[in-house]
């Protein structure tokens, strides 16, 4: 029997930040000590939003970097950047003659988009560009072309993946073949109960991010801006309650924990006291995948190459597919 395959795709838009290494970064590579990982830079996905060729480069070595500074090995599994592997795009096309029109106006980002639009009187589709709009289509294309058995995923890409399974089975039920893997969606618990520097979820939307590899200093100035209550230093304060023992709770292990709970608890510590606690077990945890951060942001000859390998891999998969595809289908 073949190994299980996860795939999964990280949109090039912003510097990675640490609900993005909670949520999709170290889920997908716990995946990868048990299935065949073919992860990805969805570029295409980000340009969409990204039209600054200077700023989308950057973006895309900031996410490969990021990979492989979490663990991601190039060697044992496959690491690729998506418009290097061109069958992808022609797998999208043919999904496209079995996705009914309905089932994109249905997608999230799209509807909130005309629900907008018609709310402020202007046309429905103002703004709205059809790479958006056909956004879930290249999504299942990415998934399809692998017979991916799991998608890590976060909860806002779950109904990408619920289309992804429509497209897939309208072709199975056609073809009377299951000629595409029916993928599943692996959502983590975590994902999204990362708050951010104020409380809220943490978003670069929302604008209170902590990046991931800041440096040391810039990233203690950070920590000692995140949102507290107004409690004096004698006062006993509630962990349960605070955004910086939630994000100390990510770092921190069990002893650590307790004993700044009992702290809290106890009062006499003040909020600068508790932020320095955090940033020193964030900075314990960070520091050695900063620096291999740093040093493949100093050589993006090497992650050039890990890309180009990572490419040649996926093409030879995803072109034996389409192979396979277009004779079933009596092309
Ligand atoms: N749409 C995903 C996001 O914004 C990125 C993505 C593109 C993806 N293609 C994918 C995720 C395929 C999983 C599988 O996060």
């Amino acid at each position: 029997m073949r190994r299980k395959i996860a795939c999964t795709g990280i949109k090039p838009t912003g510097v990675p930040h640490i609900g993005n290494y909670f949520g999709m970064y170290k889920p997908a590579l716990e995946l990868a000590k048990e299935y065949d990982t073919r992860y990805f830079i969805a570029d295409y996905h980000a340009l969409n939003s990204v039209k600054d060729p200077a700023v989308l480069k950057k973006n895309i070595y900031e996410v490969t970097a990021t990979w492989l500074a979490c663990g991601l090995d190039p060697e044992t599994q496959i690491i690729y950047k998506q418009s290097d592997v061109p069958w992808t795009f022609e797998l999208s096309t043919m999904l496209m003659a079995f996705t009914p029109k309905g089932l994109m106006n249905r997608a999230h980002a799209y509807k909130a988009m005309v629900q907008a639009n018609t709310e402020n009187g202007k046309d429905p589709d103002n703004g709205v560009n059809v790479g958006l709009f056909t956004y879930p289509i290249l999504m299942a294309a990415d998934i399809l072309q692998f017979d991916s058995d799991v998608v890590p995923v976060g909860k806002d890409q779950v109904q990408h993946l619920e289309m992804a399974v429509d497209i897939a089975e309208a072709i199975n039920r056609n073809y009377g073949k299951e000629l595409l893997t029916i993928p599943k969606g692996v959502v983590r618990k975590e994902t999204g109960l990362v708050i951010g520097m104020d409380g809220r979820k943490m978003s670069k939307s929302y604008n209170n991010t902590i990046p991931l590899f800041l440096p040391a200093r810039k990233l203690r100035k950070l920590v000692m801006k995140i949102v507290t209550n107004s409690q004096t230093i004698d006062e006993p304060k509630n962990p349960d309650e605070c955004n910086v023992f939630t994000l100390y709770k990510l770092f921190a292990n069990e002893e650590q924990q307790e004993a700044l709970r009992r702290r809290y608890l106890a009062g006499g510590m003040g909020w600068g006291t508790a932020k320095q606690e955090l940033f020193e077990v964030m900075d314990a945890y960070l520091a050695p995948m900063r620096q291999k951060y740093e040093a493949l942001m100093a050589d993006t000859a090497y992650m050039e190459t890990v890309l180009r390998q990572g490419a040649e891999k996926a093409a030879a998969i995803v072109s034996e597919k389409m192979t396979f595809l277009r004779a079933h289908m009596g092309m």
